[in-house]
C-alpha cells in the first residue's frame, strides 16, 4: 500500500500571518497544495448573504455550502459566475464567515470538501480546526498565534495592499469580537489540538516563522 499524502496544518486566530506562512510553506516543500479553509466559510457567509435567508437558519445555510457553486481561477474567486475575490476578504465578510461558522450543520457541509484537497505531493491545511477536527491524524499540526495587537497591525497592512481602507482601531476590535466567537463556539472551537507545535510569532519574521515550521516538518515527514 502507498504511503497516505501528507498533511500539514496550519491553526490560529486571524491575522496570525497563517495565510502567508501556510503558502510559503507549501511552495518550499516544493509545490504542495494549499487549502485556504477560511475561504470556503467567507465564501458560505457571502453566499447566504445573497441568498436572503438572513444568518438564523443552519438548515438552509448547510444547504447552500454543500452546493457552493465556486471556481478558482487565474487567482480569482468566482462565486456564481461572479468575480468575488476582493469582496470575500473584507473585515464584514470575515464576521460574516465567523457567523455561519459557528454553525455544526455548515461545518459538517464542508467537511468533504476540505478532505478532497489532499492530493500529492502533499497538503498545507490553513484555518482554525484543520488540526483538531478536518485532519486529525496529520503528522505535523502547528498553531500560530500573535499579540491582538500585533494581529490587527498585520491585518491593517495586509487590507491596505489590496487596497480596502480600514481604522486599525475598529479592526482591534473586530478581531477581538471575531476570535471570541470562534473560540467560544461548541462546533470546532479554536484551540490548538493537544499534540501542535505553538508558535508565538510576535515579533518575528515571516521567514523565521516559516523556517521553524520548515524545521519540524523534516524532522516528521519521510525523507524523499
Ligand atoms: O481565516 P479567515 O480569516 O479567512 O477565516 C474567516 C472565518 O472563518 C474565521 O473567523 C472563522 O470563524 C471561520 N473559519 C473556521 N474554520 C476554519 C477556517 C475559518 O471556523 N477552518
Amino acid at each position: 500500500m502507498s504511503d497516505p499524502v501528507p498533511v500539514i496544518t496550519i491553526d490560529g486566530p486571524s491575522g496570525s500571518g497563517k495565510g502567508t506562512v501556510s503558502s510559503r510553506v507549501a511552495e518550499a516543500l516544493g509545490g504542495w497544495h494549499f487549502l485556504d479553509s477560511g475561504a470556503l466559510y467567507r465564501l458560505t457567509g457571502l453566499a447566504v448573504e445573497k441568498a436572503g435567508i438572513g444568518f438564523e437558519d443552519p438548515q438552509k445555510a448547510a444547504e447552500i455550502a454543500a452546493n457552493l457553486d465556486v471556481r478558482f481561477e487565474q487567482g480569482k474567486v468566482l462565486l456564481g459566475g461572479e468575480d468575488v475575490t476582493l469582496a470575500i476578504r473584507t473585515e464584514q465578510a470575515g464576521n460574516r464567515a465567523s457567523k455561519v461558522a459557528a454553525m455544526p450543520e455548515v461545518r459538517a457541509a464542508l467537511l468533504d470538501w476540505q478532505r478532497q484537497a489532499v492530493r500529492p505531493p502533499g497538503l498545507v491545511a490553513d484555518g482554525r480546526d484543520m488540526g483538531t477536527t478536518v485532519f486529525p491524524d496529520a503528522p505535523l499540526k502547528v498553531f500560530l498565534t500573535a499579540s491582538a495587537e500585533e494581529r490587527a497591525k498585520r491585518r491593517y497592512k495586509q487590507l491596505k495592499e489590496k487596497g480596502i481602507a480600514s481604522n486599525i482601531g475598529e479592526l482591534a476590535e473586530e478581531i477581538r469580537q471575531r476570535d471570541e466567537r470562534d473560540r467560544n463556539r461548541s462546533a470546532s472551537p479554536l484551540v490548538p489540538a493537544a499534540d501542535a507545535l505553538v508558535i508565538d510569532s510576535t515579533g518575528m519574521t515571516i521567514e523565521a516563522v516559516v523556517e521553524k515550521i520548515l524545521q519540524a516538518a523534516h524532522k516528521v515527514l519521510p525523507a524523499g
